[in-house]
């Protein structure tokens, strides 16, 4: 029976995506639930060339037999949320909590339109912080009120708490990154909630006590996307050279690129109570590592990489991305845990 949480470590897209659809396939959880602000999120999940992107739906709907609950911390768009269970054939074992919020076509509209969150922010669009600020005023609709999501109601703390007691693996996916955290990040540039592992913990009414891991996903190259400070950032130019180019999964938007920063992963690790960290992106460090699956096949490079991010942080890395499919992966987890 074990609890783990995974949640990004810098500014969000860090791959959460891949490494949580990874863990669905080999540790086969009975329970992949989301926490995280709403259907800003964009995660990505690749598997032998089928490329999905998912907003409300977690990312482990790859493995078959999980169900997939959202909790009631999560904002929901009830267009997005029907459409994807929909379109991933996920009717039967989807279920969210009755009292998430819902995000309204007004919502959106200010979203999009607001000279503060638009321009200066550079938010999503999606309606999140406007949703947030009905919830906080006590007026925001929950999915309890809404027919269309009627079939899919349930009581996500109460599932996830009982299936632990059964002695089931239940894995907890966040969104966004540290540095979008309405507390501890680049405020005002930032989402608009907490988005560290407690918040998401609480997002799906998981009490501390019950949490056993916490997997904070780096990129080896953060990113940035919308307004606000990114301490080692890269020219366009410079990322354009490394062979580095991103573009949002939700937005569509160009991806800022910055170079590894210890000293921000280190209080990131900190603050989320990191007990392991997921390293993605390897191959962008060093072409040689692309769907690499072994350590003694990554490069000298790479394995000095690895060595320094633990020296920077104080956590063991006991995943390496080498690609965005789910199988290009080291799983050191065996050793090091
Ligand atoms: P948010 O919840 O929106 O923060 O997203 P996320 O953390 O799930 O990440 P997202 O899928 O938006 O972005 C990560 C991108 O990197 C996707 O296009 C992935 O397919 C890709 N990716 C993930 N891991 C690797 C990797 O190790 N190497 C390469 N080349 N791409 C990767
Ligand atoms: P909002 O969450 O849409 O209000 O956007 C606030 C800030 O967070 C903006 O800078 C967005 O670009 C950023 N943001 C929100 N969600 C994500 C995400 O999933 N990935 C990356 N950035 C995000
Ligand atoms: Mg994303």
């Amino acid at each position: 029976m074990v609890a783990t949480i995974v949640v990004g470590g810098f500014w969000g897209d860090e791959g959460k995506g891949k490494i949580i659809s990874y863990l669905s396939m080999k540790d086969l959880p009975s329970i992949v639930a989301r926490g995280g602000v709403g259907p800003n999120a964009g995660h990505t999940v690749e598997i032998d060339g089928q490329k999905f992107g998912v907003r409300m739906i977690p990312s482990g709907f790859i493995y078959e037999k999980a169900k997939l609950l959202i909790g009631a911390g999560v904002l929901v768009d009830p267009k997005v949320f029907l459409s994807e269970v929909q379109t991933l054939k996920v009717e039967k074992r989807t279920k969210l909590d009755y009292r998430c919020a819902i995000i309204e076509e007004k919502h959106i509209e200010e979203d999009k339109s607001d000279v503060h969150l638009k321009g200066k922010i550079g938010t999503t669009g999606t309606g999140c912080g406007p949703a947030n600020v009905d919830r906080v005023k006590r007026i925001a609709k929950q999915a309890k009120d809404v027919e269309q999501l009627k079939n899919f109601l349930t009581d996500v703390p109460l599932e996830i708490n009982e299936a632990l007691d059964r002695g089931e693996d239940v894995l907890v996916e966040g969104t966004q990154g540290f540095g979008l955290s309405l507390y501890y990040g680049t405020y005002p540039y930032v989402t608009s909630k907490d988005t560290t592992a407690s918040a998401i913990a609480s997002d799906v009414g998981l009490g501390p006590t019950k949490v056993d891991e916490v997997i904070v996903v780096f990129k080896c190259f953060p990113t940035r996307v919308g307004g606000g400070p990114f301490p080692t950032e890269m020219s366009q130019e410079d990322a354009e050279k490394l062979g580095i180019v991103e573009y949002g999964t939700v937005t569509g938007r160009r991806r800022r690129i910055g170079y590894w920063d210890g000293k921000f992963a280190r209080y990131s690790a900190i603050v989320n109570g990191a007990t392991q960290i997921a390293l993605t992106g390897m191959d962008k460090l060093d072409k040689e590592c692309f769907g690499v699956r072994e350590w003694d096949k990554l490069t000298y490079k790479a394995k000095k990489f690895v060595e320094q991010v633990e020296d920077d942080v104080k956590v063991p890395v006991t995943l390496i991305s080498t690609g965005p499919d789910l199988k290009q992966i080291v799983d050191l987890r065996r050793e090091k845990c």
